[in-house]
């Protein structure tokens, strides 16, 4: 079925993304319009809504190197966890709560926020293959490598180049939204959350994992640095004030070391 997306140019305009395009196995190269003729370039089946020149932080910047994004989820986010819980915290038990919390179901739709190589997409569409997935990300590198990965896993996702700070959807297009990691680096996090809050369902679920200020001095000092980068922190009730703040209530809440793991529904 093909996918409604907003024109990023034209509020009220749809754009209709064809079904062959989430079909990672197949090529797809074309262009996508609105009714006002604004038009949108779909290469190797990755969707660009935006700009190529953009400005960013150091830490969003590292996010569009092609070094980064090949390395980013083999290297790093395999271990990740279990360096910041520091506990053994194997990747499979990350995206068993994911799906736990999430639940997808046959026939409906989720989107994965600044989905990097797209792993929560494809840990939710594995757990329900009936479902769709959309991804966005502003790097296309990090797209890129979640189109490899997904088509080397035989998993169809639509993958977007947007801003999740004005995301091109209509509201309540999604049954479930998945965040990992992206809150600390987005710099304009109320605006995100207000964004997921408008393009989920009322009975939508979203799933948040991220970092908070560590209580150790060295974690301290660490986060401190980081943050000249674009990076930022909150403390637990912080980012649950930001939460509230944006339509969201505290369905459950795991915290392991400075990793947060939030179920959140709409208010
Ligand atoms: C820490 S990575 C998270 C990756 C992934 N969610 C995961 O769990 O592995 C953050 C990602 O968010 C993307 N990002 C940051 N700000 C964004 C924005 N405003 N719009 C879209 N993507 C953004 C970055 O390009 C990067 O790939």
């Amino acid at each position: 079925m093909k996918f409604e997306v907003r024109s990023p140019l034209h509020d009220q305009e749809s754009i209709f993304i064809p079904s062959e395009v989430d079909h990672l196995a197949k090529p797809f190269n074309g262009t996508v319009c609105s009714r006002k003729g604004d038009e949108y370039a779909i290469e190797n089946n990755i969707v660009d809504l935006l700009p190529k020149e953009r400005e960013y932080t150091l830490a969003q910047s590292s996010n569009n190197w092609a070094i980064t994004a090949s390395v980013y989820e083999d290297l790093w986010r395999v271990r990740s966890l279990s360096l910041l819980t520091g506990e053994p915290f194997p990747i499979e038990k990350e995206k068993e709560l994911l799906n736990q919390w999430v639940n997808p179901q046959p026939g409906k739709t989720y989107l994965d926020v600044g989905c990097s190589t797209a792993m929560y997409a494809r840990a939710l569409k594995k757990a329900e293959p009936k479902s769709r997935m959309v991804a966005i990300d502003y790097s296309e590198a990090m797209l890129v490598e979640a189109r490899m990965k997904a088509e080397a896993n035989q998993t169809d996702i639509l993958l977007i180049r947007a801003d999740a700070r004005e995301m091109p959807f209509f509201a309540k297009t999604f049954d479930g939204i998945a965040m990992g990691g992206t809150l600390n680096e987005l710099g304009d996090e109320l605006k995100v959350l207000f964004e997921c809050r408008r393009v989920l369902k009322d009975d939508g679920t979203m799933f948040m994992m991220h970092l908070i200020k560590s209580e150790t001095w060295y974690g301290w000092i660490f986060q401190n640095s980081a943050e000249w980068s674009g990076l930022k922190f909150w403390t637990v009730e912080e980012s649950n004030e930001l939460f509230q703040r944006s339509g969201f209530r505290v369905v459950d809440q795991i915290t392991k070391g400075i990793v947060c793991f939030t179920k959140l529904a709409v208010v």
